[in-house]
């Protein structure tokens, strides 16, 4: 079974091949912010993909519009609601989009 290892909370869970990211982080706890529910209609569950990028299904244009829209875009990033996991084990960073550094400095 592929595994996922969450940074930067250094936590790794088993995931059946198939399985959203999103849908494995929160069945395991893992908190990422999903507010259309996982229906590739937001940009809250972005995440960046720091290993295995490579074996996730191409994104659709749905997603890649969707991305677009995400804070801190890189070229691995994904819409956790829409990437799979395949038989490849991966490292997911979730972002940080909460907290700034002007928000401890004011
Ligand atoms: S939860 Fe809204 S696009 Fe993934």
């Amino acid at each position: 079974m592929p595994k996922i290892h969450f940074m930067p909370i250094d936590v790794t869970v088993d995931v059946p091949e198939g399985t959203p990211i999103l849908d494995a982080a929160l069945d395991n706890d893992i908190q990422i912010d999903h507010n259309c529910g996982g229906n590739c209609a937001c940009s809250t569950c972005h995440v960046i993909v720091e290993a295995g990028y490579e074996s996730l299904d191409d994104m659709t244009e749905d997603e890649e519009d969707m991305l677009d829209e995400a804070e801190g875009l890189t070229e691995t990033s994904r819409l956790s609601c829409q990437a799979l996991v395949k038989t490849t084990d991966l490292t997911v960073k979730i972002p940080d989009n909460e907290v700034s550094w002007e928000d401890d400095t004011f």
